[in-house]
């Protein structure tokens, strides 16, 4: 239904292109599951170099697996473990240029090298991360985190449970 493209040659304007397709495809959507579903579709579609893309969301005092694009993943995470749990109790992005040397990184992906875990807050509170992760390692840079930083601001109010 949805032939989303991007034509952007360099990352800034990637992230441009993926704000403005994620407005698109969100806006006037009430159902948060729809909406995720199809963010994690489009982050794996456009970004380069990833092996998962997607959604934890906050269910108490963890994080359980949302909608995503990869292969099957670790179902629950407790706030503090783990690349996702750690971005979700410090309430910051997480940006890990080699999981092997972060402390308590949980490997659902044997192949995963490099991850980035943005947290979504919405009224003061992380209803969820947005995790990425790559076979690459240092896939991620300052301008992903940005501008992942920039997705989970716009999705805030389209992801609430
Ligand atoms: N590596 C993550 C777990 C989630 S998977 O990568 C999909 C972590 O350490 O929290």
């Amino acid at each position: 239904m949805y032939d989303l493209k991007t034509t952007a040659t360099d990352k800034p304007a990637l992230y441009r292109d993926l704000l403005s397709a994620a407005d698109a495809l969100t806006a006037g959507e009430p159902d948060a599951v729809a909406n995720m579903a199809n963010v994690a579709a489009l982050l794996f579609d456009w970004l380069p170099g990833l092996n998962w893309a997607g959604f934890y969301r906050s269910i108490g005092s963890e994080l359980v697996l949302g909608p995503f694009q990869g292969k099957a993943a670790c179902i629950r995470i407790p706030f503090g473990q783990g690349v996702c749990g750690a971005a979700a109790a410090r309430a910051t992005s997480q940006l890990v240029a080699d999981v092997h040397a972060f402390p308590g990184h949980i490997a659902c992906d044997a192949a995963s090298r490099s991850e980035l875990v943005v947290p979504v807050i919405a009224g003061g509170a992380v209803i969820a991360v947005i995790d990425l992760d790559s076979p690459d390692l240092a896939r991620f840079d300052g301008e992903d985190r940005d501008g992942i930083e920039a997705l989970a601001t716009l999705l805030a109010l389209r992801i609430c449970p």
